[in-house]
């Protein structure tokens, strides 16, 4: 199974995303409901890596609770520290979250995360960029590397913007105790934004693991009159959805898996429907021609991150 399960859209209500139909998340105790049927039925249609974090509202705790059902040690879950949840689930928030990448929110956050072990094998800089200095804070390097063998983890990063492979680059070249300590990475990537392709190989070649985060471009592929710069990408889309008896989301979910082999995808699913949709990607598969047509569909950097950086909460 090349799928993971994303718990964003599973523990907070709100996300930054484009939304096809607006939802109506206002009873937290109805939400969480849903939000554990997700998990349930991810399970049992053989899904068995889960992404999550603090930042995810309730998804940490969610997951530890639904772990509780379990006993099965080929579930295995990544979480990330670095941001801290601050909406409380009011729709009216306007600090949604706060990034803080120091040694101390590290201890802080490790000490809830820590409960998800012995499922916990990824553990992962949330967001790492150039700004926060995260790459160069010795400290926290060097504690990552002691929970790394401590608990036999896998350290990670999550890389977000137009600079994804010079952070990849530098993390790639840090060594403590002259070990190599990033062993995965999440990057966003779909065939708007194929910079990962540049370093794909690379990561491959040493071993590293890849888990694709974005897939659909938050929403951005799902036919949206308030975007009619992607007209074009809209019906390539919807004529190859046609022709593998497929939704759109399969489609862009299938280019990352056939384009970065080895890699899991995330499905970002916020319901059981979506996720059955996403799931329809082990029923097909793209020509090399099809994967050219989508391949010509990339815009720059700079363009998507430019726009995703306008997207809402919602
Ligand atoms: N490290 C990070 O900084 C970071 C950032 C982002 C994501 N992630 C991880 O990656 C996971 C996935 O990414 P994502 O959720 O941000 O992005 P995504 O997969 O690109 O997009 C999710 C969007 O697609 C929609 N969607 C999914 N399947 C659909 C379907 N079958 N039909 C209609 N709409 C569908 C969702 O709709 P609705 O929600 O509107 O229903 C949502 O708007 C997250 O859960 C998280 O674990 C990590």
């Amino acid at each position: 199974m090349k799928l993971g399960l994303g718990t964003a859209a599973l523990g907070r209500p709100q996300y930054i995303n484009v939304r096809t139909e607006n939802c109506d998340n206002s009873n937290l105790s109805e939400f969480k409901k849903q939000s554990f049927n997700v998990l349930e039925e991810a399970y049992n249609l053989g899904i068995r890596y889960f992404d999550t974090a603090p930042g995810y509202g309730l998804a940490e705790e969610l997951l530890l609770e639904w772990l509780q059902t379990k006993k099965d040690n080929s579930i295995e879950v990544a979480t990330k520290w670095g941001y801290t949840y601050t909406a409380n689930f009011d729709t009216n928030a306007t600090v949604h979250e706060i990034k803080e990448h120091s040694l101390a929110k590290l201890k802080e956050q490790w000490t809830f995360s820590k409960q998800l072990l012995p499922y916990l094998k990824v553990y992962q800089i949330h967001s790492a960029t150039l700004e926060t200095g995260v790459l160069e804070n010795t400290q926290v390097l060097e504690h990552l590397a002691f929970l790394k063998k401590e608990h036999n983890l896998k350290i990670g990063l999550t890389t977000t913007g137009t600079n994804q492979v010079e952070v990849i680059r530098k993390a790639l070249n840090i060594l403590v105790d002259n070990e190599s300590i990033f062993d995965v990475f999440q990057i966003t990537y779909n065939f708007l934004d194929q910079s990962l392709q540049e370093i794909s190989e690379e990561l491959i070649n040493k071993n590293k693991s890849i888990v694709i985060k974005e897939a659909l471009a938050n929403g951005r592929f799902f036919k949206n009159e308030n975007y009619p710069n992607y007209n074009k990408m809209y019906t390539t889309l919807e004529n190859l959805a046609k022709k593998h008896n497929v939704g759109v989301d399969a489609i862009s979910l299938k280019y990352c898996e056939q384009t970065i082999p080895g890699s899991i995808v995330l499905s970002g699913a916020s319901n059981s429907n979506q996720l059955k949709e996403n799931l329809k990607i082990n029923t097909f598969s793209l020509s090399n021609n099809e994967i050219e047509i989508l391949n010509a569909l990339k815009i720059s950097p700079e363009a998507y991150w430019k726009e995703r950086k306008q997207l809402t909460w919602n």
